[in-house]
């Protein structure tokens, strides 16, 4: 008698079996699955600045903390009996399939974590094809990331800046980078108050750091020579000189001289954002492109209204982590009345995803798909490229085994009814 075919195990189980079997040779995974072990680890590893400007937040970091409760908050209601041995993990989106809903968020300053920064994450990302969504203050070019990989998906987030030839050309670069998508940031018109930073006297972006898609850009080089700069100390202190080195080797990378890096610095630190934008602009925007258009830090129901009225093509829900205004709302809390109010326009969530049932969460709640931020980082700090792979890897396990376990067939497939 033939044996009934059983379905593949997928990536749940599998990740589940190997980390398992492995262990019985006494090897552990690469990096902790545990979120918390993991950031921990992190601050044992990374000197002083570093962590504090991947982990830290705005202020007392209420907000940090509001993402993680809201997520705590929201309860799942599994179903029995239901025959889920096989789930389609797959999302749609502005024409592509991806194989989760999960992307990876834009970071800066990746060069904080790993000396590979976006490129191990590019790696990590394309071995899993999972949409790596290039950042603004990428430490690479995106150029150089897109190339190492390949056809896998890549989307672009914007950073709308005062010198708008700038503006205009990351974008048409990301287009020519092969990117599915622009993500317009909102909520960083100012730069948020953040303690850890500020007690450190540290901002990455004076050092050089965090400005490679800048340093490549035709139209911001050619500004460089114009830009008035304060003389130089006669006797530079320890730290003045490490600054200097640190401009130094950035621009040895680009080609860039001590004085232009000095211009460069300067030049980004006035222009990189424009606190006077508003929705007239965006028009100009959807001229300079044909991708679809995302607006990321939408936490009020009456902007993703104003976004479907404006032609835009998606949101995300977010509030850039908590590290911009200390108090607002947590943004899995926000999601609901966003999602009701977006109509038909797809909504993405970050700021608090941290394992698969808060995959689950955000979609039960209406999230089309969710972008993974930290955890990453983290993973790249570990252990370079292999570090992001596994974080990955163990996101998507768990969004598996909890999808098997509510008894759903399909990441589509969620919705209120696996809520408590
Ligand atoms: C170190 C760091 C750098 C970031 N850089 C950017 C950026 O360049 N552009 C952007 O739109 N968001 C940026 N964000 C926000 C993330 O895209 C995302 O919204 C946030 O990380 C989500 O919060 P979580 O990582 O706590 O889940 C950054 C966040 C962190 C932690």
């Amino acid at each position: 008698m033939s044996q009934p075919k059983l379905p593949a195990p997928g990536p749940g189980r599998s990740r589940q079996t190997q980390i398992f079997v492995d262990g019985l040779g006494g090897a552990r995974p690469l990096v902790p699955v545990d979120p918390g072990r993991l950031e921990k680890a992190v601050r044992r590893k990374l000197d002083a600045p570093a962590y504090a400007y991947l982990a830290g937040g705005a202020g007392t970091e209420r907000t940090m903390r509001a993402n993680l409760d809201a997520f705590a908050d929201v309860k799942l209601l599994p179903r029995r009996l239901r025959g889920s041995a096989s789930r389609d993990l797959s999302v749609d989106l502005f024409g592509h399939s991806y194989p989760a809903p999960v992307l990876l968020a834009p970071l800066g300053v990746l060069e904080l974590a790993h000396a590979q920064a976006d490129l191990a994450v590019g790696r990590a990302a394309a071995s899993l094809s999972v949409p790596f969504v290039f950042s603004s203050q990428a430490s690479e070019p995106m150029e150089q990331v897109a190339s190492i990989m390949g056809d896998a998906p890549r989307w672009f987030q914007l950073y709308w800046g005062t010198d708008e030839e700038v503006t205009r050309s990351f974008v048409r670069r990301a287009g020519a980078c092969g990117a599915q998508a622009i993500v317009l940031t909102l909520d960083t018109t100012l730069l948020g108050w953040r303690p850890r930073d500020l007690d450190l006297g540290n901002l990455p972006f004076l050092r050089g750091q965090g400005l490679a898609q800048y340093l490549t850009d035709l139209h911001f080089r050619s500004r460089l020579d114009s830009v008035q700069l304060p003389a130089a100390t006669p006797r530079p202190s320890p730290a003045l000189l490490r600054t200097a080195a640190s401009l130094a080797a950035h621009g040895r990378k680009f080609g860039l001289s001590l004085g232009q890096m000095r211009a460069a610095a300067a030049h980004f630190t006035a222009s990189y954002t424009r606190p006077d934008l508003q929705w007239d602009d965006l028009s100009r925007l959807r001229g300079w492109t044909d991708l679809p258009i995302l607006l990321k830090g939408v936490l009020h129901p009456d902007d993703a209204r104003e976004a479907a009225r404006r032609g835009m093509d998606g949101i995300v829900v977010s509030n850039h982590g908590g590290r911009q205004i200390d108090g607002e709302v947590g943004s899995l809390t926000a999601l609901p009345r966003v999602v009701e109010a977006a109509g038909e326009l797809p909504v993405l969530l970050d700021s608090g995803i941290r394992s698969g049932p808060d995959v689950a969460k955000a979609l039960a709640l209406g999230a089309r798909a969710v972008l993974l931020g930290r955890p990453y980082a983290y993973g790249l700090a570990l252990a370079g490229e292999a570090g992001v792979t596994e974080v990955i890897r163990n996101v998507v396990a768990e969004f598996d085994l909890t999808l098997g376990l509510l008894g759903a067939h399909s990441a589509r497939e969620l919705g209120p009814e696996f809520l408590a």
